[in-house]
């Protein structure tokens, strides 16, 4: 296997993140000094893709608290549930930032009250949660491409399988493996990949772009395909299994992923090939009863109409240009997989409280 990509580089006071913007022709790291950084990076889309946004929102907070001087515990967790209510605000419908800053909030002001570390301890604490996000990240990946080549290996006659996969959710979307394509990398380990196809992914290119070079790196058999061709895919070639990534599940199983992602769950279901989401539990938002729910971010008109500042569509056109759909649970057919199994989209909520409530015991 060809030595991983990375889309972040960490060490304690120090954050760079490959510029997703420049990939495929140039690989530049970039530094990330503060949370300015850090929104900035996420919202003009230089790191996406829902656990890499969170990773690097949190250590651009860790980064920032790094280097700063504070006289108490409350003032510390203050600052860092400030930061990371900033850091949320860059882009609206990937949840796992929203959930990480939740936790690690509430996590520092219970401890600012009830511990009695030093304040330096306590900044330490605070810098430590940020990066064990960064660490578990890759496991978790590991875990999700387990679970989900093992189910699609086994729910399949297929000895050899076919995948179509959309958008990018391998090691640039996450810490390092991957989601969705974790699971195409779990799959290509046992030996059990034919082929993969990977959609282009407009308006943003993220399939030709990023998960294409991340085939391409591996070695793994490999076809791109235009957006408006997975029906023309499916009628003419087997393919075994679709498997995306996800930006927010809510209660009911519905699913937020990359533009593009329903359609493709309704072809698959009309030539009957199974529909994973592949996600880890912090993308899970039970809050929300359904898909109707969620918000969906809208992008700048100038990212269809244009590339690398080269006019493509007529001057005056009107564009509509939202960045996420929603792909009801009735459409995921083969599973949800998630670092602890895959569920029914029916019967996650119910399984992940009871799961994630006996790990809290
Ligand atoms: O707009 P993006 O590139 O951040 O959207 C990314 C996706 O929709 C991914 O499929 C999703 O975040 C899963 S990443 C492991």
């Amino acid at each position: 296997m060809a030595g991983a990509l990375q889309a972040i580089r960490y060490e304690r006071g120090k954050l760079e993140i490959l510029d997703q913007l420049q990939l495929p022709t140039h690989s530049e790291y970039i530094p990330i000094q503060n949370t300015e950084d850090g929104w900035d990076a996420i919202k003009q889309m230089k790191v996406r893709g829902a656990p890499a946004i969170a990773i690097v929102g949190c250590l651009s907070m860790a980064v920032e608290l790094y280097y700063m001087d504070f006289k108490s515990r409350k003032e510390i967790a203050d600052y860092v549930s400030d930061r990371l209510k900033y850091l949320v605000t860059a882009r609206p419908t990937a949840v796992n930032m929203n959930e990480a800053a939740t936790k690690i909030s509430s996590m520092i002001k219970d401890m600012a009250e009830d511990s009695d570390l030093s304040v330096s301890d306590f900044k330490e604490l605070a810098i430590e949660a940020a990066e064990i996000m960064f660490e578990d990240d890759v496991t978790i990946n590991k875990d999700i491409g387990r679970y989900g080549a093992e189910h699609i290996i086994s729910n399949t006659e297929d000895v050899n399988v076919r995948i179509l996969t959309h958008c990018n959710t391998g090691s640039l979307a996450t810490a390092g493996y991957g989601t969705a394509l974790g699971i195409v990398r779990a799959l290509n380990e046992r030996g059990k990949i034919d082929h993969v196809y990977c959609t282009e992914t407009r308006p943003y290119n993220q399939g030709a772009r990023l998960t294409a070079y991340e085939l391409v790196h591996e070695s793994i058999s490999a076809t791109l395909i235009l957006d408006s061709m997975p029906s023309m895919l499916m009628a003419h070639h087997d393919v075994t299994a679709v498997v995306v990534g996800a930006d927010r599940v809510v209660g009911n199983g519905d699913t937020a992923n990359k533009i593009g992602t329903l359609q493709l769950a309704i072809v698959a279901k009309y030539f009957n090939v199974p529909f994973y989401v592949a996600c880890p539990v912090t993308t899970f938002d039970p809050c929300k009863a359904s898909g109707k729910e969620i918000e969906i971010e809208e992008r700048p008109h100038h990212e269809m109409v244009s590339i690398k500042g080269q006019k493509i569509a007529a001057e005056g056109i009107n564009c509509w240009n939202p960045a996420f759909d929603v792909t009801p649970a009735e459409l995921i057919t083969g599973g949800i997989v998630t670092e602890f199994g895959v569920f029914k989209p029916s019967e996650i909520k119910e399984k992940l409280a009871s799961i994630l409530s006996k790990n809290k015991e």
